[in-house]
């Protein structure tokens, strides 16, 4: 028994913010952008729109294509439309799944693939025989638009698809996992106000603990250690090399961070796959927003891996089943 990869679905804003529009009202460039971190542009939710509603019209794009018998949800998210409840019963009842299992995994810009081995794990251990799992984000309400070291660097967007049991050696066939965390880097990239431990009073307001802070060196560094050696520990358990991965498609969070990952793999640039430069860093939507745009062929053999806050990491691999993406 195994999960295997039935159907994607992904959804973007349709507004677009570029690099010179940032540029209108910040101390940064658009050579700066690109060259630091491969990103072009990015999408931004409208107000109003809230995680939730990316991770519905991705979920039912999925559904739609997957025809499986969905009996979960998990929804990946740092980004919930509320701090009580997740999203993950909202979004499986809008997508007329009933009164199913949901919940959301927060792990960060590492939560698509930690989300995606809760759902093997729900089919495993017999929950459901098909999963819901989506990766959603709106970073873009967490982000301080006058801090130039993170207002150039996220976007908003969603991808979901669904897993289902099937037998090893299957199309779609997803797993094994490696995953890990090192909680003594939390304060590295982090929203510190919001929680119990710094509730919004007007003090915290003030001083912009809403948003996002980033020591973005030390994250950078770490990525590119963490990533490699994740990807190194999945590939091990499954018995095989890099040489033997057609196409890495990492989290995107900056283009130089994936070219150092797969310098460091030997994954030479045919076998790289990069769309920052349209979406910037969407945290857990980046994976299934990658595999939407990668071209990726029927038995090809992709390596997944993600890096975040936490820190937390974690690497899959995954056999592209015939699927039908937009
Ligand atoms: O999703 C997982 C988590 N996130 C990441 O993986 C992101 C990890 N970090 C990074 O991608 C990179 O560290 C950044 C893109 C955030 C920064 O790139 P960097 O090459 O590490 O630049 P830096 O932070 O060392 O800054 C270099 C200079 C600084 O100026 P000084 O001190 O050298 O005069 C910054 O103030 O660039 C300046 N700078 C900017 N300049 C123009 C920082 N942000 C900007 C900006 N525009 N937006």
């Amino acid at each position: 028994m195994t999960s295997v990869l039935k159907g994607l679905g992904v959804a973007v804003p349709s507004r677009v913010v570029t690099n010179d529009d940032l540029a209108a009202t910040l101390d940064t460039s658009d050579e700066w952008v690109r060259t630091r971190t491969g990103i072009a542009e990015r999408r931004i939710a409208e107000p109003g729109v809230a995680t939730a509603d990316l991770a519905v019209e991705a979920g039912a794009e999925a559904l739609k294509r997957a025809e499986v018998d969905v009996g979960a949800v998990v929804v990946a998210t740092c980004t919930a439309d509320r701090t009580i409840p997740g999203i993950g019963p909202e979004v499986a009842s809008r997508l007329g799944l009933g009164t199913i299992p949901a919940l959301d995994v927060n792990a960060a810009c590492a939560g698509f693939v930690y989300a995606l081995s809760v759902a093997s794990g729900l089919i495993a251990s017999g929950v459901a025989d098909g999963v819901l799992v989506a990766g959603a984000e709106t970073m873009s309400r967490v982000t301080d638009f006058s801090d130039r070291s993170t207002a150039v660097l996220f976007g908003d967007g969603a991808g979901a698809v669904v897993l289902a049991r099937g037998e090893p050696g299957e199309p779609g066939e997803v797993g094994p996992y490696d995953l890990g965390s090192d909680g003594e880097g939390a304060d590295l990239l982090e929203v510190p106000g919001g929680g119990s431990r710094r509730p919004l009073d007007a003090a915290a307001l003030a001083e912009g603990a809403q948003y996002l802070k980033m020591d973005g060196r030390e994250v950078y560094r770490q990525a590119v250690r963490r990533m490699v050696a994740s990807s190194e520990a999945v590939l091990a358990k499954a018995g095989l090399a890099a040489a033997d991965v057609d196409r890495l498609v990492g989290h995107q969070a900056n283009a130089r961070i994936l070219e150092a990952v797969a310098d460091r793999l030997g994954i030479g640039e045919e076998r790289r796959f990069l769309n920052v430069a349209r979406y910037g860093n969407t945290s857990a939507a980046s994976i299934p927003l990658a595999l939407a745009d990668a071209d990726l062929v029927a038995g090809e053999r992709v390596l997944l891996t993600a890096f975040g806050a936490g820190m937390s990491w974690g690497s899959t691999l995954l056999r592209w089943p015939d699927l039908p993406v937009t």
